[in-house]
């Protein structure tokens, strides 16, 4: 379960609230329980975890090429390996039952936090930099 914490917001409006319906999602998957779930319902969910991710994913990125956004690429291509792996662990667990839903759950929790704290972070202080976090709010 992860709580939302002072320290993951970026100050951009638009960011902070995909980032906690992202949050959602995640705790959601986590609140799944061993026991209970089965394949298609994890199946499911992965479609909504990746659906979600790639609508923010493509947010920041308009953002950061809106504003020539020094790290684009670099930032841009955490965003893809997410996404990769995501797909990579939802195809791994086909057939095999549940038993890959606490490496997702783990992988999850720790990129999430290490990307808010990190590039995204990085991003918003660029961005406020340039006062371009009050544009971003008003869109
Ligand atoms: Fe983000
Ligand atoms: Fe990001």
């Amino acid at each position: 379960m992860i709580k939302w914490k002072s320290q993951y917001n970026t100050k951009i409006v638009k960011i902070d609230n995909q980032h906690k319906k992202l949050i959602d999602i995640l705790n959601e998957i986590d609140g799944l329980s061993l026991g209970t779930i089965n394949n298609s319902d994890l199946f499911e969910i992965g479609v909504e975890l990746i659906n979600y991710s790639k609508y923010h994913f493509s947010t920041e990125e308009k953002i950061m090429k809106k504003y020539d956004y020094y790290g684009y690429e670099y930032h841009k291509e955490q965003h893809l390996q997410f996404v990769k792996e995501i797909k990579n662990i939802i195809d791994r667990s086909n057939g095999i039952g549940m038993m890959l839903l606490s490496a997702l759950n783990n992988f999850l929790k720790e990129w999430i936090i290490d990307h808010l704290l990190g590039v995204d972070q990085e991003l918003s202080e660029f961005l406020i930099s340039i006062g371009a976090d009050e544009i971003e709010e008003e869109e």
